[in-house]
């Protein structure tokens, strides 16, 4: 184990997106004189020397966190999405194996259509409903195709520290809003970035390749998991479920995208279920206010 330990320490780690959510979560675990961080403005993924920066890093291992996340832009940018999640990971999966480094690609769920009422496991057949998820999987792709050693996590619904998402959005509108009214009928898993971030670190130890899914456990829908958050800040506002139709979002969304932890257990992890790794989170991001109450 020490000598795991030692050689992950001694490894030179290139991170994409190092200042999105999960960005910081896998600095902090990693340890962050472990990393050379890349992101926004300095590094874009979209341009064409992309791939001769990361050559001159020389890292042994890259994770590739970076990405555009909006998944109602990439409906209206469907290009820059392409450009960064597709195009750009080719990039970095030339570097890598030029390299003769390690890549770590993090996918999303939403390469899945949703049409399933089983977790999904890693081979079953992506089949993506919108601009975001293509643009992941056709990512996939091009690390899969490419040659390098790779390993792939697809997880799902991410929050934590430091990022724009769902629980800090329902925070917010807890503090303002009397009523808040949340989709009922999409299926998934809530996953806390630091969870993932120690995964990460175990698979990396593990030298584990391929395809694997990593979410905490369980499963819930939005409605449920805006409920349990409006919960665990103490406040008693009244949540009302609504279809995804009556939402009017952008981007389709699939009905179902929960993740199947089978592989992850079997390489010996358990991630926490994702209503303990929620109630850390709140308890550590959120300070009650009891005027607000
Ligand atoms: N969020 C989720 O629910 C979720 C679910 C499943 C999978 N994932 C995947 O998990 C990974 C991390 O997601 P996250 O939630 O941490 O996302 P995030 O907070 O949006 O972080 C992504 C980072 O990538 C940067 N980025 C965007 N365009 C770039 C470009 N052209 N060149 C270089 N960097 C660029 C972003 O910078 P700006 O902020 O300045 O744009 C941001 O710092 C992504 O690969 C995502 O696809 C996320």
């Amino acid at each position: 184990m020490l000598a795991l330990i030692r050689s992950i320490a001694d490894m030179r780690i290139l991170l994409t997106g190092a200042n999105g959510q999960l960005g910081r979560a896998l600095c902090k675990t990693f340890g962050y004189e472990s990393v050379i961080p890349k992101d926004l403005p300095d590094f874009d993924l979209t341009h064409p020397n992309v791939e001769e920066e990361i050559i001159e890093s020389a890292p042994d291992l890259i994770i590739h966190a970076g990405a555009y996340t909006d998944v109602d832009g990439a409906e209206r940018e469907p290009d820059l999405a392409m450009a960064v999640n597709t195009k750009g990971t080719e990039s970095i999966a030339r570097a890598a194996v030029r390299l003769g480094s390690r890549l770590i690609y993090i996918s999303t769920d939403y390469v899945f259509d949703g049409m399933q009422h089983i977790p999904y496991r890693e081979d079953d057949r992506p089949c993506p409903i919108n601009r975001y998820g293509l643009s992941k999987w056709k990512g996939e792709q091009a690390v899969l195709t490419s040659g390098v050693r790779a390993l792939i996590i697809r997880t799902a619904w991410l929050y934590g520290r430091g990022g724009k998402n769902f629980v800090t959005s329902i925070m917010r509108a807890a503090q303002s809003e009397p009523v808040l009214k949340v989709v009922s009928d999409q299926f998934g898993c809530p996953t806390y970035t630091e969870d993932l971030a120690s995964a990460v670190v175990s698979l990396v130890e593990k030298d584990v390749e391929g395809v694997i899914h990593v979410t905490n456990r369980g499963q819930c829908t939005w409605y449920e998991f805006a409920q349990a958050i409006v919960r665990e800040m103490g406040f008693d506002r009244c949540v009302i479920p609504i279809s995804t139709e009556q939402a009017g979002r952008l981007a389709k969304r699939p009905p179902y995208s929960v993740l199947s932890s089978d592989r992850l257990v079997s390489l010996g992890f358990v991630l926490p279920n994702w209503s303990l790794s929620l109630k850390r989170f709140i308890k550590s991001a959120y300070t009650p206010l009891r005027a607000s109450r």
